[in-house]
This record gives C-alpha cells, sequence and structure tokens, in this order.
C-alpha cells in the first residue's frame, strides 16, 4: 500500500468508524459487532501509524486524549454566550409571555418547550465540517479552550458528514448520565477515591483536567441545544435548527414540545415534569424558546440573558427517607448544631446523607425523632433540610429528642458541660480551648471574604488544630515555612506532604493579610452575630480594634431596649448606625474584648506588631460636605453593564463609602451604575425614574464622597 491508498483507506475508516459512533452513542443503536468496531478501530491504528503524515488531529484514535497540558488557554467567544431568565412560576412565566405579546405585538407566538439540562456548557466550532475548538462559557465573553477534553466524548462527532456548513457554533452541555456517574463513583469507592457530590461537579471538574488521557475515562456525554455563530443555508427556526443538528449527527435535545402561548406552555411543562425523571441526565427546568428566529432577532438580549428564551424552574424535589440518627456538630463560637444523618437518597442530582436540623427548638417544632421517616427537600446549591415527619410511619417505640440527654449535656469535643445562655436557641460550648472551635475559627479566618488565606484549607486548618501548631487564629503568623512543609496532611498509613511550594505560598498569604483592613478581620475573628456587614459597618464606626474594645457607641448601643430607635439618641443619631449594628451586636462585641479570648487576642495582636486599620473609616458624614458625602452613604445603588473594571470592584468601594448595594432595581433604588451594554436593569430604572450614572459620574461623585473629604473625625467623634 503506498502513501496515497493510505490516505484514502485511513479516510474511508475514519468515516466509517465516526458513522458508527453516531449511531451508537447518538441514536443508541448499533449495526455491527464490537468486534468488528473493534478490528476497525485496530486497523485504523496500524494505518496511523504506518502513515503518520495523514493521521488528522481530528481521527476518531484521538478520543482516547493525548499528553497532558500545562493549562488551558483562554479565547474570546465570537458570539457572547448568555445566560436564560429564570421564571420560578407560572404566574412568572405568564409575565414571560405577556412580555412576548406586548414586544411582538402578536397574540400567538408559537415557541419550544424542552428539558434544561444540568450540565455544564460549551461551545463546539465547526469549520467546513471539522471541530476547529471547543470552549466553556467562562465569563460569558472569554472561556477556556478544552477542545482535547471535549474530543474524548464520543457523541461529540469530530467531523461532520459532507455538505455541513462552512461555519457552525453549536452550543449544548455536557453531563454525566445520573445512571453512569452512579457506576463511576460506586467504582471510585471500591478503589478508595472519593465519591464524587453530584454529575454536574462531577463533569465541571472533568473537564478541568489536563490530562485528557483521563478525562477519557469519565462518562462524559453531550447534547446541544442552541446555535451561535453560523454560516451556511438560512435557518428560520429552533425546529429547523434541530434538523440541521440531526442530519449532522449531532445530539438533539428531546423531547421537545411545541405551543403558541401560555396555556400550551403551562401544558408542556407538566407533562415534562411527568417524565423528567425519566431522562438520562439530571433537569430541574423547561427552557422555553420562541420558535421563530426573525422574532428571536426582533426581542433582542439584555447584556445577561436574550429575551426570547425563559428556563422555568419546578419546585425543589421533596424525598422521603429514613432518619437514623442525630449527630451534632461543634460550630466555630461553640453553637451545637444537630444534624440529620440520613438513609442515603438521590434527590434533586445529588446523593444525600445528611441535613441540617438547625437547633433543639426546630427539633420540637417538627417533632423530628430518630428513626422517623421524613421528607427532605433541596433546591440547587441549598443544604438540604428536613421538611417534616410522615407521622403514619413512625415506630411504635420512639420518643422526643433531646439533644442535651443525647450528648449527657457535655460538648462532643472537649467534653466541658454545655450551655443555653439566655435568648439563644442554641446549646453551647464555652470552652475557649475547645478543639472543634478552634478548628473551625481557623477556617473562618483564613476564608476568602476575611484574611484570604491561599492555601489553608479545612483539611489544614484540622491538622494544624490536631498537632497544636495553632491554637487560636492568630497563631497561624507564627507559623514558618519549614514547619509547614513537612506537614502530614493524610495519615500515617497513607502519608500526604503539605510540601514546600505550598508552604512559600501559605507564609505569603498570611504576610499580605497582615494588611488587610480592619473589617476582613473583625469578620475573620468569628464573633458571635458579627457577619460580613455587620463587620464593616463597625470598621466604619472605628479605626481599629482598640477603638472597638473601649467603644462608647457600643456601649451606649449595648444598652438599648426593645423599640428603642438610634435616630432619637442624642449620642448616636449623628452616626447613621445600619440596621446590621444593634445591641446584640454590640453586646456580643464589647463582651468578646472584655474576656479573657479577647484580652489574649489584642495582647497576641501586639506582640505580632499588628494593628489593623480600618479602611472605610468615616463615623459622621459630614454636613460641610453633605452633597458629596450623602451622594454616597446611605443610598442604594444597582450596578450594571460592562465597566472598566469587575462590579465586585465597584461594589466594594461602595460600601467602603457607606452605601449598599442591591442585585435587582426597585423603588428603593437611589442610583444604578450603568456600563456598556446595560439590558433591563437599565430600562426597568429608567422606567421607575431612577438616577442613572455613568461610571464617569460615579466617579466624580466618589471623590466627593470620600472619607479624606470629611471634616476630621476626631473632633466629631467625642462622645
Ligand atoms: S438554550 C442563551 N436550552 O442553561 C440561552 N440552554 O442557565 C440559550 N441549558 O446558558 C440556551 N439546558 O448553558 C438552552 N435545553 C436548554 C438548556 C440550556 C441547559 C443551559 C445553557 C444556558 C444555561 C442557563
Amino acid at each position: 500500500m503506498d502513501s496515497e491508498e493510505g490516505k484514502s483507506e485511513i479516510d474511508r475508516l475514519s468515516a466509517e468508524i465516526e458513522r458508527h459512533n453516531r449511531l451508537y452513542y447518538v441514536e443508541g443503536e448499533s449495526d455491527i459487532s464490537d468486534r468488528d468496531y473493534d478490528e476497525m478501530f485496530r486497523d485504523l491504528e496500524l494505518l496511523e501509524e504506518r502513515f503518520p503524515e495523514h493521521a488528522t488531529s481530528n481521527s476518531p484514535t484521538k478520543r482516547v486524549g493525548g499528553a497532558p497540558i500545562e493549562g488551558f488557554e483562554q479565547r474570546l467567544h465570537e458570539v457572547p454566550m448568555l445566560s436564560i431568565d429564570d421564571v420560578f412560576s407560572e404566574e412568572e412565566l405568564s409575565d414571560f409571555f405577556a412580555r412576548l405579546r406586548k414586544n411582538l405585538g402578536k397574540e400567538e407566538i408559537p415557541v419550544t418547550i424542552e428539558p434544561k439540562i444540568d450540565g455544564v456548557a460549551v461551545a463546539l466550532h465547526y469549520r467546513n465540517g471539522e471541530l476547529d475548538y471547543a470552549i466553556t462559557r467562562g465569563d460569558g465573553t472569554v472561556g477556556d479552550v478544552i477542545t482535547e477534553n471535549v474530543k474524548t466524548i464520543r457523541s461529540v462527532p469530530l467531523r461532520l458528514p459532507d455538505g455541513a456548513p462552512a461555519w457552525i457554533e453549536v452550543r449544548g452541555e455536557i453531563f454525566m448520565s445520573t445512571k453512569r456517574f452512579a457506576i463511576m463513583n460506586e467504582q471510585r469507592q471500591e478503589q478508595g477515591l472519593p465519591a464524587f457530590k453530584n454529575p454536574r461537579n462531577a463533569t465541571a471538574g472533568a473537564l478541568k483536567l489536563l490530562d485528557s488521557r483521563e478525562v477519557a475515562r469519565r462518562p462524559l456525554d453531550f447534547i446541544a441545544h442552541g446555535l451561535g455563530g453560523y454560516e451556511g443555508d438560512p435557518i428560520n427556526s429552533v425546529n429547523e435548527f434541530h434538523v440541521v443538528l440531526k442530519s449532522n449527527g449531532i445530539p438533539v435535545n428531546h423531547p421537545v414540545w411545541e405551543a403558541i402561548d401560555y396555556e400550551g406552555a403551562v401544558k408542556a411543562i407538566r407533562e415534562m415534569d411527568q417524565v423528567r425523571e425519566e431522562l438520562s441526565y439530571g433537569t430541574d427546568g423547561a427552557v422555553v424558546k420562541v420558535n421563530s428566529i426573525a422574532d428571536q432577532i426582533l426581542l433582542g438580549a439584555t447584556a445577561r440573558a436574550p429575551r426570547w428564551a425563559a428556563a422555568y424552574k419546578y419546585a425543589p424535589e421533596q424525598v422521603e427517607t429514613v432518619l437514623r440518627d442525630i449527630t451534632i456538630q461543634v460550630g466555630r463560637t461553640g453553637s451545637m448544631t444537630p444534624v440529620a444523618e440520613l438513609d442515603p437518597v438521590l434527590v434533586s442530582g445529588t446523593t444525600v446523607k445528611r441535613a441540617t436540623l438547625h437547633n433543639q427548638d426546630e427539633i420540637d417544632r417538627k417533632d423530628v425523632r430518630i428513626g422517623d421517616t421524613v421528607i427532605i427537600e433541596k433546591a440547587g446549591e441549598i443544604i438540604p433540610a428536613v421538611v417534616k415527619v410522615i407521622l403514619e410511619k413512625r415506630p411504635a417505640e420512639s420518643h422526643p429528642y433531646s439533644l442535651f440527654d443525647s450528648i449527657d449535656g457535655e460538648c462532643p469535643s472537649c467534653t466541658s458541660p454545655i450551655v443555653k445562655p439566655e435568648g439563644f436557641v442554641a446549646w453551647k460550648c464555652q470552652n475557649p480551648g475547645c478543639p472543634a472551635k478552634a478548628a473551625n475559627q481557623v477556617k473562618q479566618f483564613v476564608s476568602r471574604k476575611a484574611l484570604d488565606i491561599d492555601g489553608v484549607g479545612s483539611i489544614v486548618a484540622e491538622k494544624l488544630v490536631e498537632r497544636e501548631m495553632v491554637v487560636s487564629p492568630l497563631d497561624l503568623f507564627n507559623l514558618t515555612e519549614s514547619q509547614l512543609a513537612p506537614m502530614n496532611l493524610g495519615t500515617k498509613d497513607e502519608p500526604r506532604t503539605l510540601g514546600q511550594k505550598n508552604a512559600v505560598r501559605i507564609v505569603g498569604a498570611l504576610e499580605k493579610a497582615r494588611n488587610a483592613p480592619l473589617h476582613r478581620w473583625l469578620f475573620g475573628m468569628g464573633i458571635s452575630q458579627v457577619g460580613e456587614s455587620a463587620a464593616r459597618e463597625l470598621a466604619r464606626l472605628h479605626r481599629n480594634f482598640e477603638e472597638i474594645a473601649n467603644s462608647e457607641i457600643l456601649q451606649e448601643l449595648k444598652t438599648f431596649q426593645t423599640g428603642q430607635r438610634k435616630e432619637d439618641n442624642e449620642k448616636l443619631a449623628q452616626y447613621e448606625i445600619a440596621s446590621e449594628v444593634g445591641p446584640t451586636v454590640a453586646s456580643s462585641v464589647l463582651n468578646f474584648f472584655a474576656l479573657p479570648a479577647g484580652q489574649t487576642f489584642l495582647q497576641q495582636l501586639a506582640e505580632l506588631n499588628l494593628d489593623p486599620v480600618s479602611d472605610n473609616y468615616a463615623p459622621v458624614r459630614v454636613v460641610a460636605d453633605a452633597e458629596g458625602a450623602e451622594a454616597i452613604a446611605g443610598k442604594t445603588f444597582v450596578i450594571t453593564g460592562t465597566l472598566s473594571a469587575p462590579r465586585g470592584d465597584f461594589k466594594e468601594r461602595i460600601l467602603a463609602l457607606g452605601g449598599k448595594v442591591a442585585g435587582s432595581v426597585s423603588g428603593k433604588t437611589d442610583y444604578i451604575l450603568a456600563g456598556d451594554n446595560a439590558g433591563s436593569k437599565l430600562a426597568k430604572a429608567e422606567s421607575l425614574g431612577v438616577e442613572v450614572l455613568s461610571e464617569e459620574a460615579f466617579e466624580s461623585l466618589a471623590a466627593s464622597a470620600s472619607p479624606e473629604k470629611a471634616s476630621e473625625p476626631g473632633e466629631l467623634f467625642d462622645l
């Protein structure tokens, strides 16, 4: 066989194998025995070895993955990859149809209705029938190029049959079927590997692997649902698009319903609810799309999502299971949380084994008992919860549950007596040296919104406490690389050291954290009742820890009786203290610093030469500069569109200047900061008469409202 003949045989075998792949993986049938298929595959491999000049990167033999890569390249989406607006009820769906009728000026609007696939979005670009590249959604504008990983998915054609469009960008979801996910997890557990939480996580994890040979072993699948870029014969509707997909051997989502109005769509959605259990993938909703592409173009899109589509979300799935036991978790403040240990069940695509029971009051209210059959519910990423008990299934010998009795009144972690402080629902461990508290405190301290210590996660935090290398969070600052690097994170039998690289990373992050602003420290310390917003407000009112520990503002606030208002208080009115800081927060903070733990904290700070300062200190809004200062302080902003920096940066600045940031526009919105391509939020703001700020206008407002502009705070701070 010469090279020329080699090429034509390679082409023939490739096309034949792809055809069989399509039949098997896309259409679910097969007209060839496994043995014949394997033989063909083997022949192709041999020929490609013999004539490497004809072995292409899109050959079916390349689906087994190639050498690992260093990292993913990033690439701009030629057409931005938008999201879909969710609708959570039939009423909201009816509003969606009302908008369609209004915008299109007609009563009947043909739509398609199909299941929403719970997977990872990807765009596949085919040029002249060849898979050119595959890219993740990323932020919608730029994504990761994951071509090598995607090629391992058998249902993704590497080549399209003759007559394919010059360019077609097929969008769809990569997912794992519920069945294959379960099998994979079982196998992993047999091999002593950790199980994945749900098919979506497993899919996202697989696609992030840099070694495509490993990806090839994961049971990934693909279904198309949308059209991105396109050059070819006109496609006039969603239906026609489906025909194009089918004729090109690309897996199409099904079943698909059609309707011409709201009533029809609701009927389809209800029907889908009856059958969605049987789908191979997980789904929590139905996507309704305007069928006509011309109408889609007329309707257009906001910056976030097209106006021609809506994702109807089904109510969270409820599942019945048996509650085998109730265990107690000790939190960072020593609070005891009862946790239901359940017979594992699959809820909304996730295997659930535990659910929070919150506290004794909740248990009493629902009368939850060990041995009960319960209904649990899980929506999206939300922690599973016990909804109710099925009393008819209660075992005869059951008795009411008492948290206190179940642990003989002792902290399960340190055995010191537990107490229930007045006015609190949770039982607490009050031992300041309790190891469970220490580990959880460290976790809070290093978390992203606190001091953001890259490299210290749950496992490292627990090991540090277990080894007594860290007793309180501030001990972290005494750690050295040489102490950290050899630390064993595994077990005696299966050691796994932290390593030099991670040690350097951790020490570097700690060095950086020394300069973190006061509010991050406050949040990281895990003082009871002090969340992110309260921490920010405390830092607005005080310059440093010393001022907080001796704060007259907090003293005054602490004495407030229910119903008393800060605005009416002579001393406090001038501070315009936000609702996040009230008497409870004030007493919790003052208590903390009065207790030995707080005193030790202040002393340790001094020893470490640390004095975190507030970066948003502005206790009193200044009258002289009222125009600027009040422009942001106390005002509610909504940020939309593309700005010169991430929206989070603007949010930080607004919060630092005492303003608030909301996610959606309402009557309470004072300003909308609108960047390029601002969409529906801007429109809504305009319709409500909300003042619209360009980035430039915002900058001048911010400049006039900056704390440096406020007059000497010392004078006014005098209580
Ligand atoms: S249509 C721009 N159809 O869900 C909207 N999307 O949460 C056109 N998704 O961005 C997409 N199943 O990645 C469409 N049947 C389906 C879908 C689907 C899942 C994804 C898609 C979308 C996201 C929004």
